[in-house]
């Protein structure tokens, strides 16, 4: 695996074995990612992390990652508070954000954004949400997490439901999970389906994804219920939320009818599509999801900065 100097906009510049390189290097970096050994690799590099949308998890663990590695990190987190503000393209943005970092992290509202700022940056930009686009970095989190849960990804049922459509975490999960040959089932009110040039990629692919709207249907033979926020900030219309708000509940009596080592992930935020009751279970592991996004990015960066091992 070479991924020194390598943009990362879509799951897709990844091949399997670039997957499983970095999955296998954030095993290693988990001791490291807790404090509990010490790991300087990156020292004296400078990570800019441009956060233009809302981010608790992605943006923390980012920085958390890079500290743990000796690397330095400025940031800016709102767009009025660069010269943007002034009328400065992104574009522009980019290159001078280039010229004072060794990568640049991005999220933004409008997709496409991060295949932009790569093309007018010499160091690596990694994708960190571009809109309803795709979000690369909590994919490989998202696959590290299975694995640890499951032992392999191979053949796994897994069962995406939620907000599908404007979904970026499941858009990019999606494109990922082909390589796994693993059997996907995507439930989601008509209305919130996945696009289907991404559905159309599943098929071509091999891997034809069952689709339904009942989520109680899908669950008795799923092995990963990877369930997601129906997002309020990306519908055009409010009245269309307000229809397809709350459709679906993860709890613990849509468990019964569960495989016993079933996982709940969920890359969260989460508002109430999974009861707090679902917490304390051992399908649960969406926090779990959440603290591996430090040894997850952890490898990444060190693999695309130039860190030795
Ligand atoms: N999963 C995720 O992207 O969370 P944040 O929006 O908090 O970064």
């Amino acid at each position: 695996m070479d991924l020194y100097h390598k943009d990362v906009v879509s799951i897709m510049d990844f091949s399997k074995d670039d997957i499983e390189g970095i999955l296998d290097m954030a095993e290693k970096m988990v001791p490291y990612a807790r404090g509990e050994k010490i790991k300087r690799t990156l020292d004296g590099k400078i990570l800019g992390n441009l956060f233009f949308e809302p981010s608790t998890r992605t943006k923390l663990s980012f920085e958390s990652a890079a500290y743990r590695l000796g690397c330095n990190v400025i940031d800016v987190s709102e767009m009025s508070m660069t010269s943007m503000a002034k009328g400065e393209t992104l574009a522009d943005t980019i290159k001078i954000v280039d010229a004072y970092c060794d990568a640049t992290v991005l999220r933004h509202p409008f997709e496409g954004a991060a295949r932009l700022a790569a093309k007018f940056s010499d160091h690596p930009v990694i994708n960190a949400g571009d809109g309803a686009g795709s979000h690369p970095t909590q994919t490989l989190l998202d696959l590290f997490t299975m694995r640890q849960a499951k032992g392999s990804l191979n053949g796994l049922n897994i069962t995406l439901v939620g907000d599908l459509k404007y979904g970026r975490t499941v858009h990019s999960l999606a494109q990922a999970l082909t390589k796994f040959g693993m059997k996907i089932t995507l439930v989601a009110p008509e209305s919130l389906m996945m696009p289907k040039d991404i559905v159309d990629h599943l098929s071509s692919n091999g891997c034809h994804p069952r689709i339904m709207t009942d989520l109680e249907d899908a669950v008795s033979d799923t092995d990963v219920l990877y369930v997601t926020r129906i997002q309020r900030e990306r519908f055009p219309d409010p009245n269309e939320y307000l229809k397809v708000a709350g459709t679906y509940r993860v709890d613990k009596a849509l468990l019964e009818n569960a495989r016993s080592d079933l996982i709940v992930m969920h890359p969260l935020p989460r508002v109430n599509e999974i009861a707090p009751e679902v917490d304390s279970t051992p399908h649960a592991k969406y926090f779990q999801q959440a603290a591996n996004g430090v040894p997850v990015r952890m490898a990444l960066l060190n693999a695309l900065m130039g860190g030795e091992l």
